[in-house]
């Protein structure tokens, strides 16, 4: 049996516009690689964003190395430590070089000296294949590759467990490749990782678990096995017809 890393207890979010995005969500995420998929709207963001702390629950908590981590005492910086997030739309800083992004938290968060911090990022930058990059700016780049920048700076960091929203979705298609076989050395490495993504090839092959999300709840959770060969609830097989329909 696997670890625990997230126990997920009665999670409800309302907006203030009124929105419910996390309808009483209970779930246990285990280490190892857990992909969320379901369709837009269903939450999917909103829950792995409540996983770092971007976004705090209305009721309902997160259980993290036996602490409740949204009660008051948590530091969100610390915490963040351990739980890094690699975005849909990379967010790095136009005005500062790859190298500079890269050092920044290692630096501002973790207390780093310069030297050791750009150590640190040329090994990450190696690791995701773009070590010639690192004198470049942002807009430089390709979409892929400031994902992959994007994915070495969340590394540099050496969390304990990686969250990806989406992290293929704004690429054109010729760089979503680069950056799943990133991810995939990432999952051979043994990073831990909660992945929303539409890419089912990628849940089918690296999956542990899947989580099936549908209108703020969790519908069904099981094994890629189960969840695309033999899903148990009308929903998930709902929506994995609607997306084979629009994949063919
Ligand atoms: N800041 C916000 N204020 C109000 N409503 C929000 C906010 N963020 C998300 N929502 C709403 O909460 C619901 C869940 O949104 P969420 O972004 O978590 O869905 P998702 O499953 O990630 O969708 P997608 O696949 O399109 O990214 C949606 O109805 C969305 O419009
Ligand atoms: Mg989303």
């Amino acid at each position: 049996m696997q670890n625990k890393l997230f126990e997920i207890k009665d999670l409800y979010k309302k907006f203030d516009d009124g929105t419910v995005a996390l309808n009483n969500i209970s779930l246990d995420i285990y280490e190892g690689i857990t992909v969320i998929i379901g369709p837009s709207g269903s939450g999917k963001s909103t829950l792995l964003r409540t996983l770092n702390l971007m976004e705090q629950p209305t009721t309902g908590e997160i259980i993290y190395n036996n602490k409740n981590i949204n009660s008051k005492e948590i530091n969100i910086n610390h915490h963040r430590k351990d739980v890094g997030m690699v975005f849909q739309s990379f967010n790095l800083f136009p005005h500062l070089s790859v190298l500079e992004n890269l050092n920044l938290a290692q630096i501002k968060v973790l207390h780093l000296d310069k030297l050791t911090a750009t150590n640190r990022s040329l090994f990450y930058l190696e690791k995701v294949g773009l070590l010639d990059k690192k004198d470049q700016f942002p807009n430089k780049l390709s979409g892929g590759q400031k994902q992959r920048i994007a994915i070495a700076r969340a590394l540099c960091m050496e969390p304990k467990v990686i969250l990806f929203d989406e992290p293929t979705s704004a690429l054109d298609p010729e760089m979503i490749g680069e950056v799943l076989s990133v991810m995939k050395e990432l999952v051979g490495l043994g990073m831990h990782m909660v992945v929303v993504t539409h890419e089912m090839d990628f849940a089918k092959n690296f999956g542990n678990r899947i989580v099936f999300m549908d209108k703020g709840e969790v519908v069904e959770i099981g094994t890629p096995q189960v969840i695309f060969e033999n899903p148990t609830k009308k929903r998930t097989s709902d929506f994995l017809e609607s997306i084979e329909h629009k994949l063919s």
